[in-house]
């Protein structure tokens, strides 16, 4: 078992005990930090760098500490699947773990005094989840998070899922094997088109004074903003319509660029970007974000051109993909359609649909 740990300033105090315990217990600590204090550190940063390690199952668990573990637990709460309850004593840590099936505990390092540390963590983890009637309800908990956008911090830019139930009615159709070339094609522009509402999000809007037929009135329309969006080669050329018809103002570059399949390594063969690419806030369209190295080659080179404003937008992305990028590029912001379980031992996204370029095109 791997139990994934993070603090602030406040529940600094109660992580020496908390390693403590987790060493007497053999139990392996993913330490998202706070590693020393700093009054001026932010709980909701360890919350969400804890609850992304729990998503993306590099830790089964987590635990958070605070002033009084509410705020740390209420940021986590907002990552899809964690169910994060602050505990103070044996009592609340057995019924938060029999009842609500807590995946991460938070602590209050103004409440929870170190000496009490093991017998509370002890209880959450020797407490078994009692499932029948709270099964039932924490899928209700699932379905309401399910019907919103999933935004998580993994420690940088944005990564924002589309849960929408017509992306996911989309891209289940994409996925399918017997769908054809043509209706694979006219899904992906329609899923691009659909996610253009959410890349475009926070452009900025100015004031206009309107005559309406009734009266005069106030409106806002979008500021003359400047606009790039980058296929990736092949895969990305399906995208791009999609966006296009929603914002035809933009400006498009191309990026050519294929995965060597034996080192999955990215081989560059094209670049033209528009000329002003400085002055933009660029998209970066790829279907599939899979070892992340295609994506990230890209992006290098669009920085190394000067790009400054880089967002990623792609179909299917794989939890390895999104750490590359994370890594590569932690400002970037990333928007994915669906996010899958892992690769294959050739690179391929699981479950993903297959060579996205192959389908596109008809070429295999
Ligand atoms: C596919 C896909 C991405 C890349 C993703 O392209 O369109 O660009 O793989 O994989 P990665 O995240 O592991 O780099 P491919 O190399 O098959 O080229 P194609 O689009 O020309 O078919
Ligand atoms: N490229 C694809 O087209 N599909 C995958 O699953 C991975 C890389």
């Amino acid at each position: 078992m791997k139990i994934a740990i993070g603090c602030d300033h406040a529940g600094f105090k109660l992580k020496d005990a908390v390693v403590n315990f987790l060493k007497g217990r053999q139990i392996d600590i993913v330490d998202m930090g706070a590693y020393e204090y700093n009054k001026d550190d932010d709980y909701t940063d360890a919350a969400f760098k804890v609850a992304g390690t729990i998503i993306s199952e590099e830790a089964n668990a987590g635990i958070l500490l605070c002033g009084t573990g509410f705020g740390i637990s209420i940021a986590a709460n907002k990552m899809p699947g964690i169910r994060a309850v602050s505990c103070w004593n044996v009592e609340s840590a057995t019924m938060a773990k029999a009842h609500n099936g807590i995946n991460v505990i938070a602590m209050g390092g103004n409440i929870v005094k170190p000496e009490n540390v093991p017998e509370i963590l002890s209880a959450w983890l020797d407490t078994e989840f009692q499932g029948g009637r709270h099964t039932r309800r924490l899928n209700k908990i699932a379905m309401a998070e399910k019907s919103t956008l999933t935004i998580a911090h993994q420690g940088g830019g944005r990564v924002v899922i589309f849960n929408h139930p017509l992306v996911q009615h989309k891209v289940s159709i994409i996925r399918d094997v017997n769908t054809s070339v043509k209706q694979f094609r006219e899904l992906l522009q329609e899923i691009a088109g659909l996610m253009v509402y959410e890349i475009t999000r926070n452009l900025p809007l100015h004031e206009v004074e309107i005559q309406t037929p009734i009266e005069k009135t106030i409106g806002h329309t979008i500021e003359g903003r400047k606009l790039a969006i980058v296929p990736v080669l092949r895969a990305g050329l399906g995208m791009v319509d999609g966006i296009l018809q929603l914002v035809p103002n933009a400006k498009v570059g191309h990026i050519g660029l294929y995965r060597d399949p034996t080192t999955l390594e990215p081989v560059e063969y094209y670049c033209k970007l528009p000329f002003d690419i400085e002055e933009r806030d660029i998209f970066v369209l790829d279907p599939m974000l899979a070892t992340g190295g295609s994506s990230s080659a890209a992006i290098s080179l669009i920085k190394k051109r000067g790009g400054k404003k880089i967002s990623l937008v792609c179909l299917i992305g794989a939890p390895e993909g999104i750490d590359r990028i994370r890594k590569d590029h932690p400002e970037v912001e990333i928007f994915i359609a669906a996010l899958d379980s892992h690769l294959n031992d050739h690179g391929y996204i699981v479950p993903g649909l297959g060579d996205a370029g192959d389908r596109l095109f008809g070429t295999k």
